[in-house]
């Protein structure tokens, strides 16, 4: 079960981009006016509710298994910076003050983690997102990382990274990042071209970036992901194409390909976007279509459905195992049971289910300053709820689900499962088979999957507002 196209398998490549243009039948199937969620968590977000909070997350944290060392994601929710077309939880600051007191604030949630954290935990991930962590100076980050080290060391097979604005990053922070054990970096380059980072209002030269991946090298940081993102404004085939190229040449480990998420009515700094400036649907499938043919030309493995990796990287190699995982943060090789969000709007995944801290940084700086948990809202898991879990993210992993695994977990509880299979395989006639027990979206069908995986989903009203589903 490998999630992997491989380039050395050309036939299947050809097979697979040749369907990919099969805009017809793509489109009756709703490929350009669906809104679906990414499923980075099944439930999806909206769907927390405030039943599931402080005691549950408490709970769940004491009862962890010690056997299993644990992920660890610290938000930092500041940006010196605040570019249009980001849909991230953050905000624009132009002193450093609001950041030392929101380290603060971090560092008593650390020390509650440390208290409550069954003796002996062991950390086997460790990402800081945000926003930009790197607004954080050397000496915040050789705070926070003594703390989270005293509160829980590292397991010896332990991954450390963090996203990086080379506009607000120089040598200094990541030797401090490093000093902490930062074997990872994710950069943010989205589009190179001067119109289109006008119109984000991003602009981010290609010396500048090269320069950060130079240091990030030089630093010893063993693998680097750039993220980009294609349906941005006035990007056009050239433009994009073009950033493929520069991007290339900076000879990432990772790439990850997003497309634009268009959502003014959460992101309000998006209506600085005009609509006009978007290329359509068509246009946007164009660009997703070129820049993975592109990076698999390259010799990079096309994993899940937006992310290229080289193919001896970590990503790669858990694919081809059939363990690679989907989390917050997108695709990953982590296999921890569980993942601890600390700071403002982060999201815990336990094995009983998700808890998110209060989003607005305010209120989860009140409620950890009065000495409580800031978890606002989440959801505990069923069964039922976590076949259909596993069975959507093994969709958006491996383009598979395999009945028999889910029925030898979870029993009859894999019933409705294999009923929405078949149900499915009826409605995607061709994009998809179910055989033997398996259900496999085809080549043919990849652009759909998320449209796929919402059809397991029991929590997916219609109406529901969603990013488009290319
Ligand atoms: C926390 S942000 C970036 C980290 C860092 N602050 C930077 O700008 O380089 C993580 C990534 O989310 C992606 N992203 C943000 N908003 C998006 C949107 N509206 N649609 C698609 N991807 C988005 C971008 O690729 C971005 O690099
Ligand atoms: S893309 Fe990065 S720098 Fe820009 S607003 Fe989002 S988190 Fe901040």
């Amino acid at each position: 079960m490998s999630t992997l196209i491989s380039i050395k398998d050309s036939r299947f490549i050809s097979d697979y981009l040749a369907k990919m243009t099969d805009l017809n039948a793509l489109t009756t199937a709703g490929l350009f006016d669906k809104n679906v969620p990414r499923y980075t968590s099944y439930p999806t977000a909206p769907h927390f509710h405030a039943d599931v909070g402080r005691p549950n997350f408490a709970f769940w944290l004491e009862t962890l298994d010690i056997s299993k060392p644990v992920s660890l994601y610290i938000h930092i929710p500041f940006c010196e910076r605040l570019c249009w077309f980001c849909a991230c939880r953050t905000q624009g600051v132009t002193t450093l003050s609001p950041v030392v007191a929101y380290v603060d604030v971090l560092l008593k949630e650390i020390a509650m983690f440390k208290k409550t954290r069954p003796e002996g935990l062991k950390l086997g991930r460790l990402h800081f997102g945000g926003g930009s962590p790197t607004i954080l100076t050397p000496e915040l980050i050789d705070t926070l990382m003594a703390a989270i080290l005293d509160a829980t060391p590292f397991d010896e097979d332990y991954e450390f990274s963090v996203e990086i604005d080379p506009t607000a990053c120089n040598d200094a922070k990541i030797e401090a990042f490093v000093r902490g054990g930062m074997n990872r970096a994710s950069i943010g380059v989205q589009d190179f071209n001067p119109k289109v980072q006008a119109a984000i209002g991003r602009p981010q030269t290609y010396e500048l970036t090269r320069d950060t991946v130079e240091s990030l090298r030089r630093h010893g940081v063993p693998s680097v992901n750039i993220d980009m993102v294609y349906g941005l404004p006035f990007q056009g085939l050239d433009e994009l194409k073009n950033t493929v190229e520069l991007v290339q040449s900076l000879n990432p480990d990772r790439v990850a390909l997003f497309g634009y998420a268009h959502v003014p009515w959460m992101a309000k700094r998006q209506q600085m976007i005009s609509e006009d400036s978007l290329p359509g649907a068509h246009a946007r499938f164009e660009q997703a279509e070129t820049a993975a043919k592109m990076f698999a030309d390259s010799g990079m493995e096309i994993i899940g459905i937006d992310h290229f990796a080289k193919p001896e990287d970590s990503l790669s190699i858990a694919a081809r195992n059939g363990h690679l995982r989907r989390n917050f943060q997108g695709y990953t090789d982590d296999r921890c049971v569980a993942l601890i969000g600390l700071g403002a709007s982060s999201i815990s995944r336990f094995p009983q289910g998700y808890i998110q801290n209060n989003a607005a940084t305010t209120n989860y700086i009140q409620s950890i300053n009065a000495g409580d948990w800031s978890a606002a809202k989440g959801f505990s898991l069923g069964m039922a709820d976590q076949v259909r879990a596993r069975a959507i993210e093994a969709l958006m992993c491996d383009f598979e689900v395999d009945i028999e695994a889910l029925k030898a977990d979870f029993g009859d509880f894999a019933k409705p499962v294999r009923a929405d299979c078949k149900r499915l395989a009826k409605t995607y006639r061709g994009f998809v088979e179910f055989k033997k027990g398996h259900f496999r979206i085809l080549p043919a069908g990849r652009p759909l999957t998320r449209i796929i995986a919402a059809g397991f989903d029991a929590f997916n009203a219609p109406n529901h507002r969603h990013s488009s589903a290319i």
